[in-house]
């Protein structure tokens, strides 16, 4: 007899150096180091450096890696011609998946899956997918194909060129900070379809297309779009909100975690952190009452606790970033978490090919 896991809950599908949940100290360690930790203390370009090197880059190295990216960041305006030909209601996820899958045919590295050209088609995809999500609404609305400055790091870009400018000083730590902590979490439902698709032995842009597609479910990185609609309301509002939905047995997005089940996502606590901070800068703290109280509401009613999206949802709404763009701002960051799980798969390849358990007829 098999024993079948729904939706393999708990059980091990791979063994990996790249990153581990600590659940019991409430820690994500990626490659020994605490997130938390690198995410304040480092760069973006330095965590990539991390997940795809496999270690921190000294001085030297995160000069280069850092330049590499900014270079690599021009997207071939067929690419762009791609994405501005889609209608202009299409949901930004879609129309990164396709810039995504159009960039493929012009990486002179392709269909090579050794680790070295693994790691060059990583920092070309980390670049790309971050200019291309900075110019998805430039695309869709037919304008002009915004370059990045090269005299700011990419997350610095990206939050500039989405924002269209106004961007205050406030806002660049905390958005690097924020976009640090989506770059990897294990196997999540898109890092485990990016690795099915490599276990292929199928190309690294084929595993981010199919990512990105398991990405943008409400279940998954969607969660966070769809967390900001709370965010409209005031405390008494949001209660409101919140105990219709629960009395129609709805989910209420940005809360519950397959992994974390007993206290807040590590993640979550942080950025709320950041938007308690944030809050006091602009002199408005609706948004961090609005959160505490439904996470205090949520835990009480249902015993579920906040996930990063819920509060990574509240910080953007602050910095007056459109909701649409929430998804692709985390699949800007987490591409180097696919990549570095590609790369490792690749390495020490075994095809993905379980077994169901049959439900079905027996005719003869
Ligand atoms: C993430 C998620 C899919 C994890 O699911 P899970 O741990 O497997 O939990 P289940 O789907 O088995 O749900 C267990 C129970 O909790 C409830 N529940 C789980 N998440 C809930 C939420 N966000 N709001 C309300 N109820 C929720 C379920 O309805 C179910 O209740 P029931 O036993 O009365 O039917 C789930 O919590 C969810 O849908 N959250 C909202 C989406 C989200 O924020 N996703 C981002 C994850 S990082």
């Amino acid at each position: 007899m098999m024993q079948y896991v729904p939706g393999l809950e708990g059980v091990p599908a791979v063994e990996s150096r790249i990153c581990t949940i600590d659940v019991e100290n409430r820690r994500i360690i990626i490659r020994g180091k605490s997130l938390e930790k690198i995410a304040q203390e480092h760069s973006f370009e330095e965590v990539a450096h991390l997940l795809i090197h496999g270690h921190l880059p000294d001085a030297d190295e995160a000069k280069q890696f850092t330049r590499l990216i900014a270079v690599e960041r021009r997207v071939p305006n067929a690419v762009v011609d791609v994405v501005k030909s889609l209608p202009a209601e299409t949901h930004p996820m879609d129309a990164l998946r396709t810039g995504v899958s159009a960039l493929a045919p012009f990486d002179p590295d392709l269909d090579d899956t050794s680790p070295e050209a693994n790691k060059r088609k990583a920092a070309r995809l980390v670049a790309k997918t971050g200019l291309l999500v900075a110019n998805l609404d430039n695309l869709l609305t037919r304008r002009t194909f915004a370059e990045a400055d090269e005299t700011r790091g990419h997350a610095e870009n990206i939050l500039r060129l989405i924002r269209g400018g106004g961007v205050e000083d406030w806002m660049i730590k905390p958005f690097e900070i924020l976009f640090i902590l989506y770059v990897e979490h294990e196997l999540a439902a898109s890092t485990f379809t990016a690795r099915v698709i490599a276990s292929t032995l199928a190309d690294m842009y084929g595993a981010v297309v199919g990512g990105l597609a398991a990405l943008k479910g409400p279940l998954h990185g969607g969660a966070n779009e769809k967390a900001t609609e709370i965010f409209e309301y005031d405390v008494a509002g949001a209660e409101k909100y919140v105990r219709e939905r629960l009395e129609r047995k709805e989910r209420i997005m940005g809360f519950g975690h397959r992994v974390y089940r007993r206290g807040i996502d590590p993640r979550a606590e942080l950025t709320k952190r950041l938007l308690e901070e944030a809050c006091a800068k602009v002199g408005d703290d609706r948004l961090y009452r609005v959160a505490d109280h439904v996470e205090r509401l949520m835990e009480k009613e249902k015993g579920l606790y906040p996930n990063l999206d819920f509060y990574a949802a509240a910080l953007y709404k602050l910095m007056k970033i459109p909701p649409r763009f929430y998804t692709p701002i985390f699949a800007a960051s987490r591409v180097a978490g696919w990549a570095a799980h590609v790369i490792e798969q690749q390495a020490e390849n075994r095809l993905f090919r379980p077994r169901a358990v049959y439900k079905g007829p027996l005719e003869d």
